[in-house]
């Protein structure tokens, strides 16, 4: 048998897997393989961190040496699914530079590390794919590679982590505590080993910065633009939303504004009951896109969990068997999207002390609500003030965007509304 591991599969494309990490992914991973022997893909050995741990399956498949795999001629594919970035992009690095194609999961390392990966994986003909890294079970990542290619993409939005909407979920329709429902995401395997990652926030950006890169071109990283997480939410928000007929979600949105501007941004959002993302419960995520010709598409399916996650990167290794690559044609191309901050947003802030909202940032307020305990307002703010100034994320502050967050034609309002004011009108 041929077998030309160095920079391409063997002729018989034959897969020979080294998998990194025997968590609730890894071991995900191996049952959907031994459920799918006809993809001819056999793992060779696992490296895993604690030789000491019990697992399922005997010692034999494992080791904690990582060379034991990147060194091996016999693999040809390294599959890294570990819940440490640092210790993950060594071996993805390591791997592209050895001529084996990879397979990760690891959002955090892929969008801190986009730019190298890319030229690595270019330099070294090999493969990179990740599809499990965003919205896990749901092929985005592919669709806006090869679907939207030709087509005028105007956005992309959707809830992307699955253990916020777990907890939103049991918080806001069950009743659950934070705690408890952040515990439930926990035990089931939805939360990350570090769940600060998940309810702050930082691995939907982490995901929306891998989908800027596919959908518009842009490798940017996520501290250029504005998130916040789940955590400042309060009992009295959901009961507002609920009296209002709306859901509260954490949403992920990058949308063509003017020209060529992108706005991005993660964060909570007031829905609409009709609204399709509204229906996106517990562990599931939905995405919605956008584009001139083909309007609108949305996607829904399992966001965590080891065999949704599993299946995803079943899917990645399945497409190496006929020599699939991202293309990246629309970053290799310069598309002339900036990313800009210089965008006006509908929000509604609420505090428990009305001094921490400052309301020298808003451009004007609609509404104005005030209680001893529960004061909240409703106006439009500049982007960039949000990013630059941080009394929104003081603790007691919670800022959720209004259901249709960016406002256009501001200075045009702002000139209507001064008129109005100064005939008296309002
Ligand atoms: N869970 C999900 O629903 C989900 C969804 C999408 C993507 N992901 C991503 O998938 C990856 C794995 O997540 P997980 O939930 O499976 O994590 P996990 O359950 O915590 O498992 C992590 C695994 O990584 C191993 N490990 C850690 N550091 C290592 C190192 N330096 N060398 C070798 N092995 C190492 C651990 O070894 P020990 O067993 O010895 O401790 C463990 O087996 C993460 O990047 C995560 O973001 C997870």
């Amino acid at each position: 048998m041929s077998t030309n591991i160095k920079n391409n599969l063997p002729q018989t494309n034959q897969l020979t897997l080294g998998v990194f990490g025997f968590g609730v992914v890894g071991k995900g991973l191996y049952d959907v393989l031994k459920s799918t022997p006809a993809l001819q893909a056999s793992i060779h050995k696992i490296c895993i961190k604690n030789p000491d741990k019990k697992r399922a399956i005997p010692a034999e498949n494992f080791t904690n040496n990582a060379h034991e795999l990147l060194l091996d001629e016999n693999i040809n594919v390294i599959v890294e699914l570990i819940d440490d970035a640092e210790a993950a992009y060594t071996i993805v690095k390591t791997a592209l530079q050895n001529g084996k194609h990879v397979v990760s999961a690891n959002k955090k390392m892929i969008a801190a590390n986009l730019e190298e990966l890319l030229y690595l994986q270019k330099k070294h003909a090999v493969a990179f794919l990740y599809e499990g890294a965003c919205c896990a079970s749901i092929p985005i990542i592919r669709n806006l590679e090869e679907y939207y290619d030709n087509d005028l993409l105007s956005s992309v939005k959707g809830i992307v982590n699955g253990s916020t909407n777990y907890i939103l979920t049991k918080i806001l329709e069950e009743g659950l505590g934070f705690k408890d429902a952040l515990l439930q995401a926990q035990q089931l395997g939805f939360a990350e080993s570090n769940p600060a990652l998940d309810i702050e926030g930082h691995d939907a950006a982490n995901k929306l910065s891998i989908l800027l890169a596919h959908a518009f071109g842009k490798i940017i990283e996520t501290s250029a633009f504005l998130y916040s997480g789940i955590t400042s939410i309060k009992l009295s928000d959901a009961q507002l939303a609920k009296q209002k007929g709306l859901k509260i979600k954490l949403i992920a949105t990058a949308q063509k504004v003017e020209g060529n501007k992108l706005a991005a941004f993660v964060l909570p959002q007031f829905v609409e009951q009709h609204d399709e993302l509204a229906d996106v419960s517990n562990e599931f995520n939905g995405l919605i896109t956008e584009s001139s010709f083909a309007d609108k598409h949305f996607f829904k399916g399992k966001g965590a969990g080891a065999y949704p996650t599993a299946a995803a990167v079943l899917s990645d290794i399945a497409a190496l068997r006929y020599n699939y690559k991202y293309e990246y044609k629309k970053y290799y191309l310069q598309t002339d999207y900036e990313l800009s901050n210089d965008y006006y947003l509908k929000v509604f802030v609420s505090s428990n002390d009305i001094d921490k909202i400052n309301k020298e940032d808003f451009e004007w307020i609609e509404e104005w609500h005030n209680e001893a305990t529960n004061n909240w307002v409703v106006g439009i703010i500049h982007a960039g003030k949000l990013l630059e100034n941080n009394w929104w994320k003081q603790p007691g502050v919670s800022l959720i965007l209004n259901q249709n967050p960016i406002v256009t034609n501001v200075e045009y309002r702002k000139i209507n509304k001064k008129s109005l004011e100064l005939a008296g009108v309002v």
